[in-house]
């Protein structure tokens, strides 16, 4: 249309179109990995999926929080027509032609946009799949996509974080209640406990049909720098977590469900009692996967630590206050160490 031609976008092509490609390039060609891949779904190796309707959901969670550090969720109470909105949205915006959609592309020191993973720079070979991040108001990014209808899209993002904050808050006070810590114990949720000012961010994740899923790798292994991150994927599999003992296991799509992993800050806050999950993806050859992750911390520069309930003369603490600005400094600069380097010294 008029508006794109009145505006050139220098396009760099540096990185290839991975629809196009008709075999791994040396770049994305990983070393095997599905080897690894544990396949035994006898029910310990099976993430657990938790029913909020019922009434042990609390103890539930905090099981599987210390043991795997990611469950799913049924009844979460988040309309399936809006999870099917925004996976729309997601196909649509990632089947976009590829110029069009480095129209909306982050900047090297931004954080929203159009791009590869942002994990990508901690390894030597890139990913097979492409993002795109959502802090704030998507309006002018949107508009940068659909000069159109970009409206319709915002609302369906709006709705989707209106309603993932929600969803992110009871499930936070899920986890916690089955610590021993109630809303009040909380410095900076506020009086009645509303998350007046969590942050959060929106990732729309695409890993496109690949032409040799086995040497290729989606999202390398990684935590969440987050309190929780709420999961959403459609019914294609490829997302992994590690369990101690015994490798990597498939977290299954089920229908309507959502996935929460625990992230490194809610390592912290819990001091050690819940573990942040490693988690990757793999990707296949027959369909594309979509993914929408809802990131959900404190406030920016609020010090987060070991709650004081969890520490004393037989629990040590174990980690340092931190913010999550701080911390998201040390993961950029440590990755998957960051959480050793915020460790309190023995
Ligand atoms: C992520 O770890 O950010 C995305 C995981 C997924 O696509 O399932
Ligand atoms: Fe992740």
């Amino acid at each position: 249309s008029e508006i794109y031609r009145a505006h050139p976008v220098h396009v760099q092509h540096k990185h290839p179109d991975l629809n196009s490609l008709q075999e791994l390039p040396e770049s994305y060609t990983w070393t095997q990995h599905q080897d690894q891949t544990n396949n035994n779904s006898t029910l310990n190796h099976t993430v657990p999926v938790i029913d909020l309707n019922d009434p042990n959901a609390s103890n539930l969670i905090g099981h599987a929080c210390r043991t795997w550090g990611v469950y799913q969720v049924l009844n979460h109470g988040v309309p399936i027509t809006l999870l099917h909105d925004i996976q729309h949205l997601g196909e649509t915006l990632f089947s976009l032609p590829s110029h069009h959609k480095h129209r909306a592309a982050r900047s090297p020191d931004g954080v929203d946009g159009y791009g590869l993973a942002r994990i990508s720079s901690f390894f030597p070979k890139l990913m097979w799949s492409e993002g795109f991040t959502i802090v704030g108001s998507p309006l002018e990014r949107f508009r940068q996509l659909w000069p159109q209808d970009y409206h319709r899209y915002c609302d369906i993002v709006m709705q989707y974080d209106e309603t993932m904050k929600k969803l992110a808050e009871k499930l936070m006070w899920l986890m916690l209640e089955s610590l021993g810590i109630i809303e009040e114990d909380l410095k900076w949720a506020g009086a009645k406990g509303e998350f007046k000012k969590t942050c959060a961010a929106l990732q729309l994740n695409s890993y496109p049909i690949c032409p040799d899923p086995d040497r290729a790798m989606g999202l390398a292994a990684h935590t969440d720098s987050t309190l929780l991150t709420i999961l959403y994927q459609n019914n294609i599999s490829g997302l992994q977590v590690e369990r101690k003992g015994s490798g990597w296991v498939t977290v299954a799509p089920v229908n309507g469900g959502l996935v929460v992993n625990v992230g490194d800050l809610m390592q912290i806050l819990s001091n050690g009692l819940y573990r942040s999950v490693l988690h990757r993806v793999l990707v296949n050859r027959v369909k594309q996967r979509l993914s929408v992750a809802y990131l959900c911390g404190p406030p920016a520069n609020v010090e987060i630590c070991p709650h004081e309930k969890l520490v004393g003369p037989n629990e040590p603490r174990l980690y340092k206050s931190v913010t999550w600005n701080e911390y998201l400094g040390t993961k950029a600069k440590h990755f998957n160490k960051a959480l050793s380097k915020v460790r309190v010294s023995g």
